[in-house]
């Protein structure tokens, strides 16, 4: 099966299980929206309590808050975003199709990627186990013109983005001979600048309305509460500030499902430092976040760092955590130094005066700012596209199950009663209302134990907890393993600690101390 395929499979499972509905689908949905079903939900909540908790209970020096969507809308003019929160578009003049410049120029990059990869794999084909790739790909010419032209357009985009020079993306696009997916020609418009932000009215209309935005990140938020934040709750730098909430943006290009939406969630922290700290702050926090991200398990090759040749316009440094999706390696999480940029264009727009006294050096400045910014549902496509698997199993069987960590399991254990009778039920229940008040547990008494096995399996479940006739003599269980299919018989009371080791949010949080 290819990764397109697999990924394809995800979505339908994601439905078909309850994970994720197209928005307002019953009217054929709305582009680049979605809904977050029954288990879907659970699953956010849990990711965003791994974040927050990892954030404001693991850092002495870190607290959340939760700001409100609509801002003042001078906090955008401050914050750049009404002047420079722009995508580069370009429309194909015969399919009337729309693109982002950056993006065409970088699919056209990807494929170079994978003209490599092929070449390679022709080279592993021809000198078999004596093959060595890196001197392959340092040696081989055919590689190396391919790497070398992908290169210089790279530094072109680069150069082309940060001098907002529009014409040079354009010339890019014409250079690589790229075509218009939808009518195959080159037959471009000139590129234009495309504001992301959403506008709306507030108040009436007759009251003389307002034009405000949503906001596209939830940092301003933090930015504007500095001084409330640092004041009341007696912070000291350096300290952070931590929220999540929900962000919007005009995309143009949206696609990969939940991966690019138009209104999406963002977990964001902000993390006040002395000027001239901040790039050590940047490389701690880039490696604390790393850490966050490993400590799932999905396998360390399975991420890397892409640090920013264009730099946005409150930065001095900035990478990427990508993650391996199965449609290649993507941003989950933005790491930025963002300066004293925003904290200063907040003072000047204001007129209100935003310094923290510092007692230990006697001096009164504008704090500088480490940012991390990861999207809840890159989070949730990464969980869910890292556990899905079609497995075969020893006795021919075919299983489909979620291999997600456990502590984020939408469905920590099932309860399932071997049969509706003999007061088996009965037992089963008081086992749910043991664990109900910690956690989500389901209670199944429908069908054969196998098809109850593979229900949780399919939604992720880690734990399955067997009533049968001997529970009723010994008080013992059985409980059945998702990932090994293992089953182990132990007593009733050590259910509770069974499921807190394996499933707690504690499970995981050790793993970052
Ligand atoms: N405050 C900085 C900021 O917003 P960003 O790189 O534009 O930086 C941060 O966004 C994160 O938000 C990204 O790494 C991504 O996970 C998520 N994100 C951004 N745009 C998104 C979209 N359209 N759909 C889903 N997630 C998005």
């Amino acid at each position: 099966m290819t990764q397109e395929e697999l990924f394809k499979k995800l979505v339908a499972h994601c439905k078909e299980y309850g994970f994720i509905f197209p928005s307002s689908e019953i009217y054929d949905g709305l582009s680049a929206v979605y809904d977050y079903g029954q288990l879907g939900s659970e699953l956010k909540n849990n990711i965003k309590r791994y974040w927050w908790d990892a954030m404001t209970k693991l850092h002495d020096n870190i607290v959340g808050i939760d700001a409100a969507i609509f801002m003042h809308p001078r906090v955008w003019e401050a914050s750049g975003h009404v002047g420079a929160f722009n995508d580069p578009l370009i429309d194909n003049k015969d399919s009337k199709k729309r693109y982002r410049a950056d993006v065409l120029i970088e699919d056209w990059i990807a494929k170079q990627d994978e003209k490599i990869d092929k070449e390679v794999a022709k080279g592993r084909k021809r000198f078999g186990e004596q093959f060595d790739e890196e001197q392959f790909r340092a040696t081989n010419p055919r590689v190396k013109e391919i790497a070398a032209k992908r290169d210089e357009i790279n530094v072109r985009m680069a150069q082309a983005l940060n001098a907002n020079d529009l014409e040079g993306l354009r010339q890019i696009i014409i250079d690589t001979e790229t075509v218009c997916p939808i009518s195959g020609t080159r037959n471009w418009t000139e590129v234009r600048q495309f504001n992301l932000m959403f506008d709306t009215k507030i108040g009436s209309v007759a009251d003389g309305a307002n034009t405000i935005y949503l906001r596209p990140e939830t940092a301003q938020g933090i930015f504007v509460n500095f001084l409330n934040v640092q004041k009341t709750g007696r912070m000291k730098i350096p300290f952070g500030i931590a929220q999540i909430g929900k962000a919007f943006r005009n995309e143009i290009v949206a696609r990969q499902f939940i991966f690019r939406m138009r209104e999406f969630e963002q977990m964001e922290m902000q993390f006040f430092v002395r000027p001239g700290e901040e790039l050590t702050w940047y490389a701690q926090w880039k490696e604390a976040r790393m850490r966050w991200h490993r400590a799932l398990g999905f396998g360390d090759d399975n991420y890397r760092f892409h640090d920013h040749e264009k730099l946005a316009h409150y930065a001095n440094a900035a990478a990427d955590i990508e993650f391996r999706f199965p449609f290649g390696f993507k941003e989950v999480e933005g790491i930025h130094s963002r300066t004293d940029f925003d904290l200063g264009r907040h003072e000047e727009f204001s007129g209100k005066k935003i310094r923290y006294y510092d007692a230990e050096t006697n001096e009164s400045y504008i704090p500088y700012v480490i940012e991390t910014s990861i999207g809840v549902d890159r989070m949730v496509l990464q969980v869910l596209s890292a556990g899905y698997k079609e497995e075969k199993l020893e006795n021919g069987e075919e299983r489909t199950v979620l291999s997600i960590p456990a502590p984020l399991a939408p469905v920590k254990a099932a309860i399932l009663p071997l049969v509706k009778k003999d007061g088996l039920p009965e037992i089963a229940h008081r086992i749910k209302d043991m664990l109900k008040y910690d956690y989500n547990i389901q209670y199944d008494e429908k069908d054969s134990i196998g098809k109850r096995y593979r229900r949780q399996d399919a939604i992720g479940t880690p734990l399955c907890i067997t009533v049968d006739h001997q529970t009723a003599e010994d008080g013992t269980v059985t409980v059945r393993d998702r990932d090994t299919m293992e089953q182990i018989r132990i007593p009733m009371e050590e259910i509770p600690a069974l499921v807190a080791g394996k499933a707690g949010m504690r499970a995981l949080l050790d793993k970052l101390a």
